[in-house]
Formats: C-alpha cells, sequence, structure tokens
C-alpha cells in the first residue's frame, strides 16, 4: 500500500482553522490503500514567545524526513513584522530551496469578481522564490538618525534565473494556450532585468512552439486587470511575484480562494503548500475563514506528488461549491470543509 508523510505547520491566527479543513478534505479523497500520516509542528507565534526560537537545524531535519508540507499562515500581531515571517516562513522556502512559487489564478463560475463582465481568467504565476529582494542582503547605516541610508540588494544569479525560467516554458508548453509572458522592470533595474530578459530570449530559442512577451511590472498592474485574459503562464522575480499574485488573487475571486505552491522540483526536499492569505488575526478564531485557498493547495500539493485524479476532483469539488455559493447566506470555516469533504468523497 502508498502513503502519504505530510508535515503539517498550522501557524498563526486562522491558520489552524484553515489548514483543519484542507486535512479533512484530503482524508475524505484519499484512495484507501494510501495511508496518510500526518506530524503537525507549532511554529509560529506561541513557539516564538515560549521559546526563543524560530526555526532550527533539528526542525528543518524532522521536516525534510515527510513527502510534502501543509502551511495554514505565519504572522501575528504580538511580535515585530518580519520576525516571523522571516524565522520561519521564508526560512524554510531557501533551506529548501522552494524556487518555483506556483501561483495560479482562475476565475471559476459564479464566482465575482470586482472587474467588468465576467473575463476569462485562467493562468499560472511562476514566482521566483529563492532570490531577488528577498535574500535579507542589504544593510542600514546612522540607524534612526536623518542620515540614515538603508539598502536592500536584490540578488539575481544566472543558475537562479535560468531553472525557473525553464521551469516556466515547460509549463507554457504543457498548457493549450502555450503563452508565456516575463514580468520585469528592465527599464530601470538594468542589472538584473537585463539578466532575466537574456536568459529568456536565451530560453525561448528552445521552445518555438511557445509565444512569449515581455512586459513592465507596472504596465502588467494594468493588463491585469484590464485584460487579464491575456496571460497564461507569467514568470517573475520574488517581490513583483509576491505584488502581482495579490493582485491576482484580487481579480480571480479574491484571496479566500488563492492557493500556492512553494516547489522545489528536483524533490530533494520536501515541497510546500499554503494559501496565498496570511494569519488574518482580526478574524481569527470565529469560525469566519474561508478554508478554500488551503483546500486548493491541498490539490497542488497532490497534484505535485502524483495523485492527479484526487486533484482534479478537489478543483472539482470546489468548483461546484463557489458555484452554489451565490445568494445563500455565510457559512462557517467547518461548514465549508464539510461541504467539501462529502463533495470529495461522493
Ligand atoms: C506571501 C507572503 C510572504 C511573502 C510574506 C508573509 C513573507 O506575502 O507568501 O506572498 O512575501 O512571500
Ligand atoms: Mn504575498
Amino acid at each position: 500500500s502508498r502513503s502519504l508523510n505530510l508535515a503539517v505547520i498550522p501557524g498563526d491566527g486562522i491558520g489552524q482553522e484553515v489548514v483543519a479543513e484542507g486535512l479533512k478534505v484530503l482524508s475524505a479523497v484519499l484512495p484507501q490503500d494510501v495511508k496518510l500520516e500526518t506530524k503537525e509542528f507549532d511554529f509560529g507565534a506561541r513557539r516564538y514567545h515560549s521559546t526563543g526560537e524560530t526555526l532550527t537545524d533539528a526542525d528543518l531535519d524532522a521536516l525534510k524526513a515527510h513527502d510534502a508540507i501543509l502551511l495554514g499562515a505565519i504572522g501575528d500581531p504580538s511580535v515585530p513584522s518580519g520576525v516571523l515571517e522571516r524565522g520561519f516562513l521564508l526560512k524554510l522556502r531557501f533551506a529548501f530551496d522552494h524556487h518555483v512559487n506556483l501561483r495560479p489564478s482562475k476565475l471559476l463560475p459564479g464566482v465575482a469578481t470586482p472587474l467588468a463582465g465576467q473575463p476569462e481568467i485562467d493562468f499560472v504565476v511562476v514566482r521566483e522564490g529563492t532570490e531577488g529582494p528577498y535574500t535579507g542582503n542589504g544593510g542600514t547605516i546612522r540607524k534612526g538618525t536623518e542620515y540614515e541610508v538603508a539598502t536592500e540588494v536584490s540578488v539575481n544569479t544566472a543558475f537562479g534565473v535560468e531553472r525557473v525560467v525553464r521551469d516556466a516554458f515547460a509549463r507554457a508548453q504543457a498548457r493549450p494556450r502555450k503563452k508565456l509572458a516575463l514580468i520585469h522592470k528592465n527599464n530601470v533595474l538594468t542589472f538584473a532585468g537585463h539578466l532575466w530578459t537574456d536568459v529568456f530570449n536565451r530560453v525561448a530559442a528552445e521552445y518555438p512552439d511557445v509565444t512569449t512577451e515581455y512586459m513592465h511590472v507596472d504596465a502588467a498592474t494594468i493588463y491585469l486587470v484590464t485584460q487579464p485574459e491575456r496571460f497564461d503562464v507569467i514568470v517573475t522575480d520574488n517581490l513583483f511575484g509576491d505584488i502581482i499574485t495579490d493582485l491576482a488573487a484580487a481579480v480571480s475571486g479574491g484571496i479566500g480562494v488563492a492557493a500556492s505552491g512553494n516547489i522545489n522540483p528536483s524533490g530533494d526536499f520536501p515541497s510546500m503548500f499554503e494559501p496565498v492569505h496570511g494569519s488574518a488575526p482580526d478574524i481569527a478564531g470565529q469560525g469566519k475563514a474561508d478554508p478554500t485557498a488551503t483546500v486548493l493547495s491541498v490539490a497542488l500539493l497532490l497534484r505535485h506528488l502524483g495523485h492527479e485524479a484526487e486533484a482534479t476532483r478537489i478543483e472539482d469539488a470546489v468548483s461546484a461549491d463557489l458555484g452554489e455559493r451565490a445568494g445563500k447566506s455565510a457559512r462557517s470555516t467547518s461548514e465549508i470543509g464539510d461541504a467539501l469533504a462529502v463533495r470529495v468523497a461522493g
């Protein structure tokens, strides 16, 4: 019999609530012969307050022994901004070399969008996950004075750019429309921008069947709102990817349904799947959070591990559930999870 050995990091705020529903749906969808084993890790604000620790080497070793990681959300107002994010979430992405941060955006039938009409939105952003301005490469001098100077260096390596660009081309080639857009800002960020553009053009020559375009990130925010249907696959750097995927979520059903995968395609380390949303402390513990983004992240997790049929069953269940929401009264976090679990089982 097969097994799925899952590390679970509920994290802070609504993370606990949404992960519980993600696991509920996962258990319901898995075939009988797949044995699900989960191990929970209490990373986040509670651990930080009680031990002063963020992610340790021992934690990384313990996590490494799993097939994949399911994460809820990390971040809490009781801890200064950035400490938990850098100490847990980014540390994990870097330590496990999650260089492909996969963020699909699909506007499902019946789902509200702030955009006019019901545009066809079905694209996936391949956000670089281990470089750019996220490396923590910078510093400050004369701190706290009116002469303070702070730098935040964006690190881009030929190796790092090429591997994520190649991943994006392969994904574009596997999709019906076979389109790939590079989003950057090479009119201003000339060093990093030219590296990205050069690598992109060089790899493009190996994929003559993929239609490519280049777009500055500011222009991309316009097109994401006025012509989202033009996008199929997007590849971009870590920070631009962070920003445009929030925008992408906003136009394609909201942050409540945006899923993501932090993927290490080599399989050397477990990949990690999480909703794009944060810990939402303002609604934590009230059963108000929509677990759909986490459930869709579970689908990405299953697809990554080769359980394609189960991934599709979850996506179809979510699609049906969302399609029937209009006009109905709001359900609690666990009611939505229950409904999805019933659908994937039946
Ligand atoms: C995300 C989040 C993180 C990021 C934060 C919490 C560090 O916004 O996953 O998009 O910037 O990557
Ligand atoms: Mn973000």
